[in-house]
């Protein structure tokens, strides 16, 4: 493609460490597309003529069939997808194809096939993360109710419900599709017809192209169509962010399905046995989308640091930004459907997600407030009385509910038996109807919020 000015052809070193044909042939699709739209530009502009177009538009359809039946004979030499399409489209259709490229350079071309994969790649994302959070609404619909503990420092901090647990997912999921669509419309602008960097004198139509190609409009300053890929790095940001909360909700599924918890149970489609140890069932789907969170957010630093440092417009380091955002999307995918997939599979406990909410005193909080709302303690009072009792009863090695009234006003006379009544965890999380709180008929509320949202 250079041969004018160039004697000697690469070295072997250069060709290895030059060539993305293995990778970014991924944007083969993308690539025509965008050729198809520059070409049907060119020819209305009167750029090239319409006998070019018709050959460039037989060539391409011919190049698509030839890379969907696996015949298309992708050459390293050429580099990448951009001049192998190119090359093959001169071998098949001759003149035309080298008018192909008039008012364009790969700068341009590539930003455009780039973001034409990401915003592809963001649409499968959106549709994933909502059907995911359809599957939290499922559990949270049928446990609006069901008693588990809820945590602080992995210590037992109060009752609440699987469903508001489930919800509270879904509220992060939420915004992780808030944004992603965010970053959807930030990089909907069409970088084609910068060309090099600067733009170009040919007459070209960048309004048109970039409306044949879906997006709002062509993007406003060349250099920085060539320049920049924070439109990649926004995507991984939202897809690192979301990892990470499906990272959470693994390591919530590794804990809950371990025998010490028992909480939850997942079936044999989303378990491995062990070939030593019979009675396993290793959680390892969970720990799946728990480790490929790594790799997500690891692109998101890659990239980053690719880019930092950069001076304007383009440099060959950019070429790096692509195996990054695949893989990226590739492992949310899989792990926003494995994780959509345990929570249509897994079975509750109910009775010893119902025990463990009542367990390590987590009606202290109850008491305290019993006590205020009754006795009109001052909470400070009130969360002194309360950790005496809870050290009482931690001695006697029962729950707070197992000391008698008379144990109980040993430690502050003015108590009566009303207060057992606040000491059950039932009685706690439905005690907590504070808006976005912790009450069944609270989190029954926003489970038709959501239904309504989602539909
Ligand atoms: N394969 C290159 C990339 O991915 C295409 C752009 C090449 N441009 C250039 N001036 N060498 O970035």
């Amino acid at each position: 493609m250079w041969g004018g000015r160039y004697a000697e052809g690469p070295s072997a070193i250069m060709r290895e460490i030059n060539a993305s044909i293995g990778f970014d042939r991924k944007m083969w699709r993308q690539d025509i597309r965008g050729s198809l739209a520059h070409a049907r530009m060119l020819a209305h502009v009167g750029v090239i003529g319409a006998e070019d177009l018709a050959a460039i538009e037989r060539g391409m359809e011919q190049i698509a069939g030839e890379i969907e039946a696996g015949k298309f004979p992708f050459d390293e030499t050429l580099e990448d997808i951009h001049l192998n399409i190119e090359a093959r489209l001169t071998e098949r259709v001759g003149e035309a194809g080298k008018r192909l490229h008039t008012g364009r350079s790969r700068n341009d071309q590539v930003a455009t096939d780039f973001r034409l994969w990401v915003r592809d790649a963001a649409d499968g994302l959106i549709a994933q993360i909502e059907d995911c959070m359809r599957a939290f609404l499922g559990v949270a619909d049928d446990h609006t109710g069901t008693l588990m503990p809820g945590f602080t420092h992995m210590q037992p901090a109060q009752p609440t419900t699987l469903g508001h647990h489930m919800l509270a997912y879904l509220e992060m999921l939420s915004r992780d599709l808030g944004r992603m669509r965010d970053a959807r419309a930030r990089m909907n602008e069409c970088p084609l017809g910068a060309a090099a960097l600067c733009g170009t004198g040919f007459p070209i139509d960048r309004h048109a192209t970039a409306a044949a190609l879906g997006f709002d409009g062509p993007t406003r300053n060349s250099l920085d169509s060539v320049a920049s890929r924070d439109f990649a790095l926004e995507f991984l940001a939202a897809c690192a962010i979301c990892a990470t909360h499906l990272s959470r909700f693994a390591e919530e599924m590794v804990l809950w399905t371990s025998p010490a918890y028992g909480f939850v149970r997942l079936g044999d489609g989303l378990t491995t046995g062990s070939s030593i140890m019979p009675q396993k069932r290793n959680p390892d789907a969970a720990e799946l989308v728990r480790g490929k969170t790594g790799r997500i957010n690891g692109a998101l630093i890659g990239l980053l640091t690719v880019m930092k440092g950069l001076a304007l417009t383009y440099a060959k380091d950019m070429q790096e930004d692509k195996e990054g955002v695949f893989d990226a999307a590739a492992s949310l995918s899989l792990c926003l459907a494995a994780t959509a997939a345990m929570l249509r599979d897994m079975q509750p406990d109910i009775a010893r997600m119902a025990a463990a909410a009542g367990a390590g005193f987590s009606t202290a909080t109850d008491l305290a407030d019993w006590l205020v709302r009754e006795l009109h303690l001052p909470f400070r009072d009130a969360h002194h009385v309360t950790g005496k009792l809870v050290a009482k009863a931690e001695s006697m090695k029962v729950d707070l509910s197992g000391l008698t009234i008379t144990e109980m006003q040993a430690v502050e006379p003015r108590i009566t038996t009303a207060v057992f009544g606040v000491l059950t965890p039932a009685a706690s999380v439905a005690s907590r109807n504070s808006y976005g709180g912790t009450a069944p008929a609270n989190v029954a509320a926003m489970v038709k919020l959501w239904r309504e949202k989602l539909a």
